[in-house]
Parts: structure tokens; C-alpha cells; sequence
């Protein structure tokens, strides 16, 4: 097995503080913590995941942890690893191959890592652990498959894939890829999507990426958004937290684009310009992408953009704004700040991108705050969990977490907020569930 890698680990003090403030602000996690110290509902388990490695996935590892696994840990995205933070897991003993800044080759080498711990559960966001692994499986070939193999040497998958109890996924793209998997019969093994539990994707991806899109914009641009005129692309979960804040910082108009007739007329209802996106290029200041689509700002929609637009994306891979037309058609391409990008264009506007074309928020800030997390890993762990207890009853397929359990992480984070809600009493439970009962 590949022992852990970061890049340096005297970056340890500093990562250990960062996930006691994380903690602070998970009490749920924390909670299930406790449990797990007690009942050790994963002794013995081998775990690896690929998920960003932040100080609240530490908090999830340390629980994990707690409840009897054996963790290995690698990113899912080449730019998320907070370096102080793997450096501190990995003085702690929990197995971690990853750094900021990894090319495509490391990146994929570290997927080879975490399959090397030969796990029984994997967890995932965005999918690309498990798909790798799928392919190993079904002896398809690619680039990534070369990187993963040379950290993985000759493990036979078709047998290791055997011994996998299910996994689970933590993002809206992942659970799409992972349908696709399911409809076509070549899922392996069970597939948790953590990201359909309404106390993952109401909270996390709508006021969790809401915000911290936006702490990423500002921290690579430091520009004022009030007076700007924004662009959001989508209107999905993501989409409506992102706009939703542009409107809060002071935004002069925000701008929606949309496919779906659905989510346009929401938009439009909530209070939001909607149009397509050719003609919103001529009005944006500043656009970003929320779709889990490719190429949803193609070159030409860049073209007709104005002098200085400013270009990001959210979504959860570098597909959605075409970075490779830009890359190859540009005359100039100057990094003005960390993570911000100019590129003068053969007509002489520029534009800026922001972090590469990847997930603006946790590539060039830290990716969603602790207290959304802490109800997105809550769901983690308990998916963990749950695969463990009830792996001899699921089938190859993808399930949401039981509705008792997504209900109770609501409970609890309402009772460590010290929120009190009303109970239904015998005759209203009655009521509500009669059918013969009118006016
Ligand atoms: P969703 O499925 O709720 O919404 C996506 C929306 O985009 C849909 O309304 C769809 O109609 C629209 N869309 C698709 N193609 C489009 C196009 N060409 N132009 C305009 N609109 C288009 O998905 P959700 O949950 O909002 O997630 C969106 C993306 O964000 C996914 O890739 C997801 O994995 C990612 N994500 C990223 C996070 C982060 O930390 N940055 C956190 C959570 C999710």
C-alpha cells in the first residue's frame, strides 16, 4: 500500500488549529462522533475516499476514524488540498496523498493511492475514485488508468470490486454520472447519493456554494459586486444560493441563463432577469457558471463579452466555460493576482478567469464553511454506516439515505443551534393523515 504524501509536513500546527475552529462549528458531526467512539460501527473497515481535503473533510476523517475505520484519503479536485490540513492528518496517522496544485498525472496517481488501501467503502465527490475504479475493473483504458496504475502495480480489480460493501457520492455530477452507470448495468456495487438528501443539497449546495462562490470571486478579484451587473448559469440548487448572494452584496441586476423552462420561469418569479446566454455575454461584468453542463460559455459567447468580464465557474468540473478555446486563441495570458488570469483576446478585450476554469470556491477560497458541512459529512458518516450494516440487502444500484436518518441530522442541527420547533399533536396527527375529514 502507497504511504501518505503532502507537501510539507511541518504544515502540521497550523492544519491541527484549522480543524479545531472546523469543529467548532460541526456539532452534528461531532455528535455521531461520540456514537461512533462507542459502538465502533466500522472496526476493521478500509475506507478511501476522494473528497477535497479541507479542514471539514479532516473533521470527517477524525470521525470515520472513531467509529473503527482505517481511512486513506485523496483529493477530488487537482487545485481543493489545503496543504496545512493534510500535513496535520497525516501527523495523525490518517493516510493522505495530496497537495494543492497537482498536475493531472499526480492527481490520478493519488486516486491509485487510495485504491491501493484495497477499500471496502469508497467515498466520493464527483465521482472520479469510483469511475476509475469501475474501469480498472472493466479493463478500459485511458490516461487516468496509466496514472492510477502506477501507484496501484498489478491488484487485480474484477476481484477487489467484489469486496467493496457500496460507496457513496457527494455531488450533484457524481449521482448523475452514477444514474448513468445504473441505467446502463455497469454499476458494480451500491451507490449511497449523499447529495439527495435534503439536508445535502438544500443546505450545502445552495447556501454553502451560495456564499462561498462568491468569498472565492472576492478573494482572487478583491472587486466590489455592488453596481455590477452578474451572470449566474443555472438555476438549479447552486445556481439560486449564488444569485440569491450576488443580490445581497449590492449586484446593480442579476442575471439568470437557463434550459430548463422550469427553473427560467423560478427565476424570473424570484425576482431575477432571465435570458439566454448570447445576449446576457453583452451585459455581464462578471458570469458565473452553476450547471454540471459543458460548455455552457463557449468562445464565441466570450467573443461578444465586454472589455474585462471576469469568468468563474462552480460547477463541479473545468468543462463549463471553454478554457481550452481561450487558451489556444489568446494573444496574451498574464496571472495578475493568485488564481485570476487575464487574457487578451485577438480583438484586444480582455478577459479574466478564475481559477483555471475550476471551482472557484475551493480553489481559490476554502470551499463551503463548516457549519454547511457539518450536515453534508453528518450524512457521510451515517451513509458509511449504513452501507456497513445493510451491505448483505443492496444491489448494485443508486439509493438516497433512508428519510429517518436525513430528518434526524435536521433535528439535531436545529437542537445545537438551541431551535425549538412545534410537535403535532394526536388530533392534528390524526388529521392530517384522514382522508374523510372536510369542510
Ligand atoms: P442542478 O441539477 O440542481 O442544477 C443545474 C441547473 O443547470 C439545472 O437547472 C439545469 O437546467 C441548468 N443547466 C444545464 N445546462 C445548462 C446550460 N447549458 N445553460 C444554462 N443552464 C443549464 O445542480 P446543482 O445541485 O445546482 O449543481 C450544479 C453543479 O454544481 C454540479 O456540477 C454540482 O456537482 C456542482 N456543485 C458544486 C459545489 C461547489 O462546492 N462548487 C457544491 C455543490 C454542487
Amino acid at each position: 500500500m502507497v504511504e501518505s504524501r503532502v507537501r510539507d509536513p511541518g504544515l502540521a500546527d497550523r492544519g491541527r488549529m484549522q480543524i479545531e475552529w472546523a469543529e467548532r462549528n460541526m456539532p452534528v458531526l461531532l455528535l455521531i462522533r461520540e456514537r461512533f467512539q462507542r459502538e465502533k460501527p466500522l472496526a476493521g473497515l478500509r475506507l478511501s475516499a476522494s473528497l477535497h481535503i479541507t479542514k471539514e473533510t479532516a473533521v470527517l476523517a477524525r470521525t470515520l476514524v472513531a467509529g473503527g475505520a482505517d481511512v486513506f484519503l485523496s483529493p477530488s479536485n487537482p487545485l481543493s488540498t489545503q496543504d496545512d490540513v493534510a500535513a496535520a492528518l497525516a501527523a495523525e496517522g490518517i493516510k493522505v496523498y495530496a497537495w494543492k496544485g497537482m498536475n493531472e498525472r499526480e492527481y490520478y496517481n493519488a486516486i491509485g493511492a487510495a485504491m491501493s488501501h484495497s477499500p471496502q467503502v469508497t467515498l466520493d465527490d464527483g465521482g472520479d475514485l469510483t469511475i476509475t475504479l469501475h474501469k480498472l475493473a472493466m479493463d478500459i483504458n485511458d490516461d487516468s488508468i496509466r496514472y492510477a496504475r502506477e501507484m496501484t502495480g498489478n491488484i487485480d480489480f474484477k476481484s477487489m470490486v467484489k469486496n467493496i460493501y457500496g460507496g457513496t457520492e457527494e455531488t450533484t455530477t457524481g449521482v448523475l454520472r452514477f444514474k448513468a452507470m445504473e441505467r446502463e448495468k455497469t454499476l458494480l456495487y451500491p451507490i449511497i447519493a449523499v447529495n439527495d438528501s435534503y439536508t445535502k443539497h438544500l443546505f450545502d449546495n445552495r447556501y454553502g456554494t451560495g456564499q462561498s462562490t462568491w468569498d472565492g470571486v472576492l478573494r482572487a478579484t478583491n472587486i466590489l459586486i455592488a453596481g455590477k451587473v452578474v451572470v449566474v448559469s443555472g438555476y438549479g440548487w447552486v445556481g439560486r444560493g449564488i444569485a440569491a448572494r450576488a443580490r445581497g452584496l449590492g449586484a446593480r441586476r442579476v442575471i439568470v441563463t437557463e434550459v430548463d423552462p422550469v427553473r427560467a420561469l423560478e427565476a424570473v418569479f424570484d425576482g431575477f432577469e432571465v435570458m439566454p446566454i448570447s445576449r446576457a455575454a453583452e451585459e455581464g461584468d462578471v458570469f458565473i457558471t452553476a450547471t454540471g453542463d459543458m460548455r455552457v460559455i463557449s468562445y464565441e459567447t466570450i467573443l461578444k463579452m465586454k472589455d474585462g468580464a471576469i469568468l468563474a465557474n462552480a460547477g463541479h468540473f473545468n468543462v463549463e466555460i471553454d478554457v481550452d478555446a481561450i487558451e489556444r486563441n489568446a494573444v496574451r495570458r498574464r496571472e495578475i493576482r493568485p488564481f485570476m488570469v487575464e487574457y487578451k483576446l485577438p480583438s484586444g478585450k480582455v478577459v479574466f478567469l478564475l481559477g483555471e476554469g475550476r471551482l472557484v470556491n475551493l480553489v481559490a477560497a476554502e470551499g463551503h464553511p463548516s457549519e454547511v458541512m457539518d450536515l453534508s459529512f453528518a450524512n457521510q458518516a451515517l451513509a458509511s454506516e449504513y452501507i456497513v450494516r445493510n451491505r448483505s440487502r443492496m444491489l448494485p444500484a443508486v439509493y438516497k439515505l433512508p428519510e429517518d436518518l436525513d430528518t434526524e441530522i435536521a433535528r439535531l442541527k436545529l437542537k445545537a443551534m438551541g431551535i425549538g420547533i412545534d410537535e403535532l399533536t394526536e388530533e392534528q396527527r390524526k388529521y392530517v393523515s384522514a382522508w374523510a375529514l372536510g369542510t
